[in-house]
């Protein structure tokens, strides 16, 4: 959203909750469920970015039935409302996910490597909306693009991913726990080069494609403990048990976003994380300050 509104872009968001982070743009509250709903904000814009669902894996598994309904109707309930404004065309951007290659037997995965049947009920979300997209641009000529992203961190990061829960615990000065070895990999991509990945995907070369949008490097679980031991603080690094069936890691091209796009992610891993330590650091001083500031208000409103 930042990355459209510097460029001079009029974004309109459409979502349950009130945005936390900007109230400079246009907000329909409003869920994707209600069809109506959503074909009145989508009024007269040129692209939907559809990112909108229940995107905790965990969250998922604890409700799959509920997750289903978010994560699959409602993104045909997106392209419906789409489908049926016919005096408009309207791309819709398709926000996936590189987990759909998690049934992959492949060790390196692209655009063309078929995807296996999904062991994961998020996963199978997905997967079953990015063929919804694909057969209303088949059938309805409805132009969409599906990006699948890697895991995203930086600023604004949930407090669940691993990088925020181990940068916390450092500043705490506890140990951090790494389950067997810690060699396990993921490619992580920092959050404003995936926004920038999503502009370049408006161009017209990406109409009815597929791009991963993935970091560049391998990381695994021990180097993001040892980043935050250096930035943060050096706290002990703990192994525990390997968990059964942990995911060693798959290796995601993102060549063909490059090639065509014209996308490449630009900041290092530990840049990343540094930008991520000082977001939080300045939002802990923002909410101690704001703590103080009520404090002080209760305690005056009392003496009255
Ligand atoms: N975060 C990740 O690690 C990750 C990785 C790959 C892909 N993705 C995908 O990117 C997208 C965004 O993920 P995120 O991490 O920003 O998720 P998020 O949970 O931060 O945001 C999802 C938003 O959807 C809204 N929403 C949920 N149900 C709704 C409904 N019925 N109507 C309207 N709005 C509703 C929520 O209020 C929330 O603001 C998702 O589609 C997710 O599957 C996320």
């Amino acid at each position: 959203m930042d990355t459209l509104v510097e460029r001079g872009v009029r974004v309109r968001i459409f979502d349950m909750v009130l945005p936390t982070f900007r109230s400079d743009v246009e907000f329909y509250q409003g869920s994707l469920l209600d069809l109506e709903a959503l074909q009145m904000a989508i009024g007269d814009v040129d692209v939907i970015y559809h990112l909108a669902a229940v995107a905790d894996v965990k969250d998922v598994y604890e409700q799959p039935h509920y997750s289903e309904s978010i994560n699959v109707r409602g993104t045909i309930n997106v392209l419906e409302a789409v489908r049926q404004r016919r005096s408009r065309r309207v791309r819709v951007v398709y926000g996936s996910t590189t987990w759909v290659y998690g049934d992959t037997p492949a060790d390196v995965v692209d655009e063309d490597s078929a995807l296996g049947a999904p062991s994961h009920l998020y996963t199978a979300t997905k997967i079953a909306s990015e063929y919804y997209c694909q057969a209303y641009s088949k059938l309805y000529e409805v132009p969409v693009t599906i990006l699948r992203y890697g895991i995203p961190y930086g600023p604004r990061s949930r407090d669940g991913g691993v990088v925020p829960i181990f940068v916390r615990r450092a500043l705490n000065g506890e140990p951090l726990t790494l389950a067997g070895d810690g060699s396990q990999f993921r490619q992580f991509v920092y959050v404003e080069d995936l926004a920038e990945g999503n502009v370049m995907a408006l161009q017209p070369v990406a109409e009815n494609k597929v791009y991963n949008l993935d970091g560049r490097e391998c990381i695994t679980i021990k180097q993001i403990a040892e980043t935050v031991g250096k930035l943060v603080a050096d706290v002990k690094i703990e192994y525990t048990a390997a968990r059964p069936g942990d995911f060693s890691g798959k290796r995601v091209s993102s060549a063909l976003a490059e090639r065509e796009l014209g996308w490449r992610p630009k900041v290092p891993f530990e840049e990343g994380v540094g930008r991520y330590l000082d977001w939080f650091r300045a939002r802990a001083a923002r909410n101690e300050t704001e703590w103080a500031r009520v404090h002080d208000s209760l305690k005056s409103e009392a003496g009255s």
